[in-house]
């Protein structure tokens, strides 16, 4: 059960999120597998959300259930309204209830500006911005319904949006991607306010880049690693378990005074590292 970087300097106690009900969207692979485990490992029951690639789920289901937590595979579109709510109904009904909303699901579909799609436009910002807000709105209603549960958490539901350092570094050739980012953002802060006197704390976490399936181009040879670097300050390319334990952090009461924040976790690369020797 070694969790982290194999040290044990940073697993996480399996008593944080104990009693703890999260669903995790995309949790097939990258960043929302790592994030599925991790929210496992510290006790929580998990729904394994994929779209796509049902036996990467299952395996994902069968490392939680080693952990003696329940969990199950939930095939779903986040950015389709009736899937979305059948979803998270089908959570309360096995698992009675949810805690923890971690809207992760997202994709890229790049192109330049002049020569995108309004199909590749619309697929970005339907699934990783409209796909939040489904998400976001429908664990929302179950944590008004219930409220806080003390024994449990110290507030009534938590909602994790899965942003990038693209929420606030504009990425030419990207601009589906990096809007549906800039979006996350303030939808984020927006129900953040709104929800915070229900006691819902919603909180994004911000990536920068991590070895995932979504940017292999990016770190894959020793060339593009070299210039990968270039833009990360601490100088080491992220591992999916650093933003699975930013979220499991956030997730937790350890942080239940943080409301309405980005946490960055990318290294410094929002850092304008091209200052560092220029300007
Ligand atoms: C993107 C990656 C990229 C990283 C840093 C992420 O949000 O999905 O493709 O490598 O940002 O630019």
């Amino acid at each position: 059960m070694a969790a982290g970087d194999g040290t044990g300097r940073t697993a996480v106690s399996a008593q944080l999120l104990k009693g703890q009900k999260a669903l995790v969207t995309g949790a097939n692979s990258g960043i929302g597998k790592a994030t599925a485990i991790a929210l496992g490992r510290a006790g929580a029951d998990v729904v394994v959300n994929y779209v796509a690639g049902a036996d990467a789920a299952a395996e994902v289901v069968a490392t939680l259930q080693g952990f003696g937590v329940r969990a199950y595979a939930h095939e779903a579109d986040v950015s389709d309204e009736d899937q979305v709510v059948a979803m998270v109904a089908r959570m309360v009904e096995e698992l009675s209830t949810i805690d923890i909303m971690v809207a992760n699901a997202g994709l890229q579909r790049d192109a330049p500006s002049t020569e995108m799609t309004l199909a590749q436009w619309q697929k970005v910002i339907d699934v990783n911005l409209t796909g939040q807000f489904l998400c976001a709105r429908e664990a929302a209603k179950e944590f008004v319904r219930r409220g806080v549960v003390p024994e449990v958490s110290r507030s009534a539901g938590k909602i994790i949006c899965m942003s990038s350092v693209h929420q606030i570094i504009p990425w030419a050739g990207h601009v589906n991607y990096a809007s549906s980012k800039g979006g996350v953002g303030m939808l984020m802060q927006t129900l953040a306010q709104e929800l915070a006197p229900q006691r819902i704390r919603v909180n994004a976490v911000a990536p920068g880049a991590i070895r995932t399936p979504i940017n292999t181009d990016a770190w894959s040879t020793p060339e593009a690693e070299a210039e990968l670097l270039k833009l990360i300050p601490y100088r080491r390319v992220g591992d999916p378990d650093d933003i699975a334990n930013a979220v499991v952090a956030v997730a937790s009461d350890l942080l239940d005074y943080v409301v309405g924040t980005t946490l960055y976790v990318d290294g410094g690369m929002t850092l304008f590292p091209g200052f560092a020797t220029g300007g």
